[in-house]
């Protein structure tokens, strides 16, 4: 056989410089995702001590295409499910192989395009009303701000109609030190995350905190939908009417139970990850002015006359578009989940026992030199179609792929276009210089520590 028609083969390895106890975890409290991404140097299929567990992480994009494709070999669990659990329950991100088909049907039929369409009506009034007193001389502190658009838009599209801005702050706050206490909480043995330390207590009160929200926004909904207002009963159904009425073909429903955990699952799965994508994409504009002035030069030819775009707009923003999946593909939100294998398999030539925990990072892959030319670069044209190669498109893992891949994928896309095509025709946003672009230790969304923005004039 010639050598190019061999079967490929890969290579496994374990990553250097563990520490006892705490294993790769000060690499990654240090590094977070240029850690993961850093891997690949070691080998295609690299061990790492995760706390009290060893990890697989998958490095080489063929690998890990091939966990993701089989999501019952390597279902949802591992250090960071088993967490996550706390916060979304059971829900459509946490939920093993057994309940997730029915589960995702019921869900995915709340994301149709048409669906989407309407929810992009939400995007814009939102992002009109936040915006609407930005003056040149303003300085925004990106990610906080972004956190907030998202939440209330995503409050717009689950319940027609916006969010009270005090339960819009709470949920915020509470999402922050939750999201953020969780990754900790990942390394603490169990019988530490019991203690009644301050940041113990301090996670509890606030995941019960969402809790009690998100039984009061349903609530509230219910009435109204009762009442007769929009929503469940009205002529234009939201988001969570669509889930209370979503059936299976066997015309079963979600329970309440069940409904409480997706909505508590939209919006942790859909706000940090949305204000991160938006503040590292404003970051990367403002150190590339080239893709700065594709960006002006295609919103000045789409949107001459100022308007806030919407839907129908969105085939026209194609620069903005490719500025989205660049930032995506090097600064994946979402950097670190993992699987538990359910059966033993051979990974890269390992045996894997049953209970083997597998990391699942768009980060460890999407820099991989043999997807993409100068991987580190930020590069957004290498997104249009007469560049794009089977490789790169493989290799950009940042919603995931395979049954699992991210169901909010086309929304998170779309808010993102259309928030930064909306806010780039009108205002230039410069760096304040304080910024400081390491990543939160330890967050579960993958966002800089601080970057303030100033509100200029074109
Ligand atoms: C830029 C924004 C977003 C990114 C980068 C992102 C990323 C991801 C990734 C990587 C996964 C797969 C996780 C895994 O395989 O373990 C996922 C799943 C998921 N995402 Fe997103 N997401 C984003 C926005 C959203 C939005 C806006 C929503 C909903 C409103 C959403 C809802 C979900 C849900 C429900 C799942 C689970 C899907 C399933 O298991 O069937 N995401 N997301």
């Amino acid at each position: 056989m010639p050598p190019s028609s061999q079967p490929p083969t890969y290579s496994a390895a374990v990553a250097p410089g563990a520490l006892p106890l705490i294993g790769h975890g000060h690499r990654l409290l240090r590094g977070s995702a240029e850690y993961l991404a850093s891997l690949h140097l070691h080998g295609d299929l690299v061990a790492v001590r995760l706390g009290p567990t060893t990890a697989q992480v998958p490095c080489h994009p063929d690998l890990l295409n091939q966990v993701l494709a089989d999501h019952r070999l390597f279902d949802k669990g591992g250090v960071f499910y088993d967490r996550a659990r706390d916060v979304a329950g059971n829900g459509l991100v946490t939920c093993p192989y057994r309940d997730h088909l029915h589960q995702r049907r019921l869900v995915q039929s709340a994301f149709r395009r048409s669906q989407l369409e309407r929810y992009s009506l939400a995007v814009q009034a939102e992002i009109a009303s936040a915006t609407a007193d930005w003056r040149p001389g303003r300085v925004i502190d990106a990610f906080p701000v972004f956190h907030g658009i998202a939440l209330r838009t995503l409050g717009r599209a689950l319940y027609s109609t916006a969010i009270d801005a005090e339960q819009a702050r709470g949920i915020e706050h509470a999402f922050d030190t939750v999201l953020n206490g969780l990754f900790r909480q990942m390394f603490l043995p169990g019988p530490v995350r019991r203690l009644p330390l301050p940041s113990n207590l301090r996670y509890r009160r606030e995941l019960a905190y969402l809790h009690d929200a998100t039984r009061q926004l349903i609530a509230t909904h219910r009435s109204a939908a009762e009442a007769g207002g929009t929503g469940a009963g009205g002529s234009e159904p939201d988001l969570l009417a669509a889930l209370l009425a979503a059936r299976d073909d066997d015309g079963a429903r979600l329970t309440d139970a069940e409904v409480h955990d997706q909505v508590i699952t939209l919006l942790a799965a859909g706000t940090e990850t949305v204000a991160a994508t938006l503040t590292w994409s404003l970051w990367r504009l403002s150190q590339h002015p080239a893709a700065a002035e594709q960006v002006r030069t295609e919103l000045a030819r789409a949107l001459p006359d100022g308007r806030t775009p919407g839907w129908a707009d969105l085939p026209q923003l194609g620069a903005v578009d490719r500025v989205v999946t660049e930032t995506l593909r090097l600064h994946p939100p979402g950097w670190l989940f993992t699987r538990v294998t359910t059966a033993p398999t051979v990974l890269a030539g390992r045996a894997l026992p049953v209970g083997s925990t597998v990391v699942m990072s768009p980060a460890a892959v999407s820099r991989h030199p043999a997807a993409y030319l100068a991987p580190a670069q930020f590069d957004p044209d290498r997104w249009r179609p007469e560049r794009l190669t089977p490789a790169a498109r493989q290799a950009f893992l940042a919603f995931g792929t395979g049954a699992r891949k991210c169901v909010g994928d086309l929304f998170a896309r779309a808010e993102c276009v259309l928030t930064l095509a909306t806010l780039l025709s009108r205002h230039r946003l410069v760096p304040e210089p304080d910024a400081d672009l390491r990543p939160v230790p330890l967050a579960t969304v993958l966002r800089p520590r601080r970057l303030r923005l100033r509100v200029a004039p074109h």
